[in-house]
């Protein structure tokens, strides 16, 4: 790690964008970091995207805890945050330490929780003075998918930009070292960026944030069930996943693989 909590205050403080994609293995991790992202999540979108499940529930502490390990073994120059799954951080303040320190333990500098409650908040600063840094996670929040109704904008009106607001600003207070804004309205993610001193991450929330945060299996075309208006596709890795093992697949029928350079 050579980027730290410190790093990621001073780009808000200059005023420079940072960036943040998720990582679930060693070799991934190992090339997203030499391209310069600033921190790589362990996302809990791995529930859908390495693990086939069709919401973020389903996953615990245990597979957490495998893919933290693999993430930040490939990582050198990144800040490294888990996601704390549904349930890990819910029941008590010492569950919630326990299993947010085996995440630290096993390679992350930070991690991230969703949400805002009046107990969110004491979670935040007593992990904070345990020295865990959190990151929050605001606007649509997954884990609360069957609370919120559905995969719904957050903060459309003025009251409910001011409501996301004030509760960034609670947790700024406990000690968040940044926020994610999720689908939320590009002006509202503007006003609450501009009236924070800790850094705001877009998941899309448009471009005013301080950073921009995606999933890596959409950047990289791989994930192909659905894919959210916001995420950008840089490649198409499913196509070359195919092309790779249909040619694999031809060679082995044909006899072509292995050639004499590939025996002993
Ligand atoms: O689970 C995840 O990957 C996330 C980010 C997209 C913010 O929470």
């Amino acid at each position: 790690m050579a980027i730290t909590v410190n790093t990621i205050q001073k780009y808000k403080n200059n005023n420079e964008k940072f960036s943040v994609l998720t990582a679930y293995d060693y070799s991934t991790a190992k090339y997203i970091d030499e391209a310069g992202i600033d921190i790589i999540l362990i996302g809990d979108s791995l529930a859908m995207t390495a693990l086939g499940y069709e919401t973020t529930h389903a996953i615990g502490i245990d597979e957490m805890k495998i893919f933290t390990k693999a993430v930040a073994k490939g990582v050198k120059n990144a800040l490294v945050v888990t996601d704390m799954p549904f349930m890990s951080y819910h029941t008590d303040i010492s569950t919630a330490i326990k299993n947010c320190g085996e995440m630290i333990k096993n390679g992350a500098n930070a991690v991230k929780i969703e949400g805002f409650s009046e107990y969110i908040l004491e979670a935040v600063k007593r992990l904070t003075q345990s020295g865990i840094p959190v990151m929050g996670h605001l606007g649509f929040t997954p884990q609360f998918l069957n609370t919120l109704g559905g995969y719904k904008i957050q903060g459309k009106t003025h009251d409910a930009a001011e409501e996301i607001l004030k509760q960034a600003k609670e947790l700024e207070k406990a000690g968040a070292f940044s926020i994610v804004l999720e689908m939320v309205p590009q002006e509202s993610a503007k006003y609450i960026t501009e009236n924070l001193t800790i850094p705001t991450i877009s998941c899309g929330a448009g471009r005013y944030c301080d950073a921009q945060v995606l999933v890596c299996d959409d950047v990289f075309g791989k994930f192909s069930d659905f894919t959210p208006k916001f995420a950008r596709k840089y490649g198409d890795m499913k196509s070359l996943i195919f092309e790779c093992a249909k040619k694999y697949n031809d060679d082995v029928k044909s006899g072509k693989f292995p050639s004499d350079a590939e025996v002993f």
